[in-house]
């Protein structure tokens, strides 16, 4: 599809010929998707799915490539049909209404400004569809130029822009009719590192104080982790866990996500009881213990996950804290403000743990001792 014939779909030709929408319940959930799904022949991208997102909220979809994360999005929009499911916007149902008559926004990486409009005209085009007056254009181009901080750049064209000062057009574009959602799929991705950064800020600020509701599309977890209010975890056309970034980071709900979200040691082993919400693992000739995660049973075969920066490493014979496997310090990196001394577990595994960085830090060599609390120990079972 043409990027002109993308942004046409996305806003009425004739306003007065859509059809009011059906309201059916006021204090409903912004964006609610309920039991959506999408298949191509045999695969689904997206198996049956549900999420709500109310007034205002962040809510970032995060997941390796073809996980189905722009499918949902552009159902979201009307660009693509579901096999099943629905879709409510404001609490109208929007599932059978064209992408014109959503009141949605929209960002993507490709999605192009027109070349031959200026930065004005850009902006203006999602109101001039709508048919708005020239003074009502006039004046939230105005606004929303003020608030992306570029009223000076109102006459030039797009190929007299940079990278940056382009997306914050298209983000203008995206936000001034006030949509009741904005549908952004990895805005950021084409830009540089230091420049993503400071965008990913500036996004965040605006829809903060302008209290827009947005679903955001990133395969980057750091992003998501910065930006968003909650995160949906997607994996293998489904979503994995639905939960804000300290949740989805401290209590993932399967090895998926405490694989996917930062950095894990992993220990295999057998569940030998299970105490309330405590697992007992046995681990080679160790019993380590740790959160149950999952509803496994006792003589499941199970992975203990434990995060490097969880780990106290001593050369001594003293231990910080519950859990001890002994272990041989293979090699140190320093890289940056974090350390990481990578070992060799008695047992076999190789086993990373990571600090700050101090100049005058003791290194722990040789032999060590490694230990860790129960609660930053998450047991997953296998199931039987
Ligand atoms: N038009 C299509 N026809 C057939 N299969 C499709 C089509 N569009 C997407 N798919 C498949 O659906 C799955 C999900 O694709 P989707 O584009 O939603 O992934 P994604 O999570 O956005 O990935 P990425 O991070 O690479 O953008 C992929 O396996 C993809 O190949
Ligand atoms: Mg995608």
């Amino acid at each position: 599809m043409s990027v002109i014939a993308q942004v046409h779909t996305l806003v009425p030709r004739h306003a007065h010929s859509v059809p009011a929408p059906q309201v059916v319940h006021a204090d409903a959930a912004k964006l609610r998707v309920a039991g959506i799904s999408k298949r191509y022949g045999d695969s689904f991208a997206l198996r049956e799915s549900n999420l709500d997102i109310q007034t205002g909220e962040f809510v970032t979809l995060l997941g390796p490539s073809g996980s189905g994360k722009t499918t949902l999005l552009m159902m979201i929009a009307g660009l693509v049909t579901p096999t099943a499911g629905d879709i409510w916007i404001d609490g109208r149902a929007a599932t059978r209404q064209q992408p014109y008559e959503r009141d949605v926004g929209m960002m993507f990486q490709s999605y192009a400004l027109f070349p031959h409009m200026t930065v004005g005209e850009n902006i203006a085009f999602p109101l001039k569809m709508k048919g708005a007056s020239k003074e009502s254009i006039r004046k939230a181009v105005n606004e929303v130029l003020e608030q992306i901080k570029l009223p000076s750049l109102r006459n030039r064209f797009p190929g007299e822009l940079s990278g940056g000062q382009q997306q914050r057009v298209a983000l203008a574009r995206s936000i001034v009719h006030r949509p009741s959602v904005v549908l952004m799929d990895e805005p950021l991705a084409a830009l540089d590192k230091s420049l993503r950064t400071h965008m990913q800020l500036e996004i965040r600020q605006l829809q903060q104080a302008l209290g827009i509701t947005v679903l955001y599309v990133t395969h980057d977890q750091e992003e998501a982790m910065t930006m968003s209010d909650r995160i949906c975890l997607m994996n293998e056309a489904r979503i994995e866990q639905v939960a804000a970034p300290a949740e989805l980071y401290f209590s993932p709900r399967s090895v998926f996500a405490a694989g996917f979200l930062g950095e894990s040691n992993t220990l295999e082993g057998v569940i030998e009881s299970i105490e309330g919400e405590t697992a007992l693992v046995r681990h080679a000739d160790t019993v380590l213990r740790g959160r149950l995660m999952n509803d496994a049973c006792v003589g499941a075969r199970c992975r203990l996950m434990v995060r490097p920066e969880a780990l106290t490493v001593s050369d001594g014979p003293w231990v910080a804290l519950g859990n001890v496997i002994d272990a041989h310090v293979t090699s140190q990196v320093i890289g940056g403000a974090l350390a990481r001394t990578v070992m060799r577990a008695r047992t076999g595994v190789e086993v990373v743990a990571t600090r700050l960085t101090a100049r005058s830090g003791a290194r722990p060599q040789g032999d060590v001792r490694v230990s860790f609390a129960e609660e930053d120990s998450l047991v997953f079972g296998e199931a039987s």
